[in-house]
């Protein structure tokens, strides 16, 4: 589902990402994690399309830099920092939907399960919504998009403990053989939600496994990936 083939981004001086290649198959559940800094959002940039890289990258077959358009239709994803949109949060979920040709309701539904009620928030700035709001708000709208290939930022960094175990259920009842690729610094919180770790430092790879060889000292062994028990973590 993803290919990336020799990929590195140096920012002036600033050596982001060196020579980076990895493949992530069908229905893999993939966290990039890493200190602040090791890379782990320019490699998620690079893989949208959205930086100019040295190497490729092909999302379903269709390599990015040749035909944006067409290799982001599998793709939902949610960016680490909102942008700072002056338009209602009405006028965002309606777009969004219309933009996927889908409808505002179902952005609404997965809000709801995130503990976010749009009706109440409807007539707001989109950027007025406090830093969890936003989230809660773009996780709906790139949930709703029922893409093949979800590809989350630090998706709960500003969620409280029941908004994070309902996106961790909403991330897992996906169909199967959708794709996750999430980023993370708390590499214990994502090992839950994953069967794949690939850490970063200084824009390398140096590791790439299973959860339970990458989990900080002293945490639980994740030998049971069972969904259910991923939850009982995790709440
Ligand atoms: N737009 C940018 N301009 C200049 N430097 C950047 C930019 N984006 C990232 N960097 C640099 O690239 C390195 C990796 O950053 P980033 O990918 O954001 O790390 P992480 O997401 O792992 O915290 C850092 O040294 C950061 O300062
Ligand atoms: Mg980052």
């Amino acid at each position: 589902m993803i290919d990336i083939l020799h990929v590195s981004k140096s920012f002036g001086p600033v050596a982001a990402l060196h020579d980076v290649s990895l493949h992530v198959g069908r229905g893999e559940r993939v966290a990039f994690v890493g200190a602040n800094g090791s890379g782990k959002t320019t490699l998620l940039r690079a893989m949208l399309g959205l930086l100019r890289i040295d190497g490729r990258v092909t999302l379903s077959g269709v390599e990015i830099a040749k035909d944006p358009v067409l290799a982001l239709r599998s793709v939902a994803y949610i960016p680490q920092i909102a942008p700072p949109i002056d338009a209602s949060v009405r006028e965002v979920v309606r777009t969004c939907a219309a933009l996927r040709r889908g409808h505002a309701g179902a952005t609404h539904v997965r809000a709801a399960r995130l503990g976010l009620d749009l009706d109440a928030v409807g007539s707001k700035r989109f950027r007025d919504l406090s830093g969890g709001m936003r989230q809660k708000l773009l996780a709906a709208i790139a949930l709703a998009a029922e893409a093949p290939i979800l590809v989350c930022d630090e998706p709960t960094a500003n969620l409280d403990a029941a908004a994070r175990a309902a996106f961790f259920a909403e991330v897992d009842s996906r169909p199967e053989g959708s794709v996750l690729v999430l980023c993370s610094h708390r590499v214990e919180e994502v090992s839950q939600l994953v069967d794949r770790v690939v850490e970063l430092s200084d824009g390398r790879v140096v590791r790439d496994g299973s959860p339970a060889a990458t989990a900080a000292p002293g945490a639980p062994p994740h030998g049971d990936a069972s969904s259910a028990s991923r939850h009982l973590r995790v709440v």
